[in-house]
């Protein structure tokens, strides 16, 4: 059986035309997970900022570009999934639904006492998934309807294996200068 994401049921909507339920393609749910990532993206960027500022402040900057990356990714999506007619509410409510899981990853990731090095391995585990559901969409983009996903996913994709490279190096690096010997 077909599992239909993204569904709003017409009784949860004010009466109106074409509002009613909107079942998404596969394609437009991974369009609705990589859109609500890069809104997740942007609130994990700033919470690392706010461990990394005293800790290692020589990485802000780049934590600060990953921010304004994610929230142009954000927008570029946004642009397509306005044009979709009828789809553009079930594919934001998909894209919510996967802001709100990757929130509530980072609570359970994240405590009071994380440091920088967690911050950054949490962004690690969460770029990876990006590069992941990028290439998913990709490989969805087959017809020629899907040009304009196609597009978006080849500017996207050497964005986020940046993003993941980086993450990573800065992971190594705030590991390499702690001691191994010390208790923690
Ligand atoms: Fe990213």
């Amino acid at each position: 059986m077909n599992c239909v994401r993204g569904i709003v049921r017409s009784t949860e909507l004010p009466i109106g035309k074409d509002e009613g339920v909107a079942e998404l393609t596969n394609m437009e749910t991974k369009l609705g997970e990589v859109m609500g990532l890069a809104m997740a993206a942007q609130a994990a960027t700033e919470k690392v900022t706010r461990l990394a500022e005293d800790e290692a402040p020589e990485l802000v900057g780049k934590l600060e570009q990953m921010h304004s990356e994610a929230a142009e990714t954000e927008q570029r999506c946004m642009r397509i999934v306005d044009t979709l007619e009828g789809k553009k509410t079930a594919i934001q409510e998909e894209a919510s639904a996967t802001k709100r899981k990757g929130a509530d990853m980072m609570k359970i990731y994240l405590d009071p006492d994380s440091d920088a090095l967690d911050g950054f391995e949490f962004l690690t585990m969460a770029e990876a998934g990006e590069v992941g559901h990028w290439k998913v969409l990709k490989a969805m983009t087959r017809s020629i309807s899907d040009e304009e996903v196609a597009a978006l996913c080849e500017w996207a994709i050497p964005i986020q294996e940046r993003h993941f490279t980086d993450v990573k190096a800065a992971s190594e690096q705030l590991a390499a200068a702690e001691d191994p010997a010390a208790v923690s």
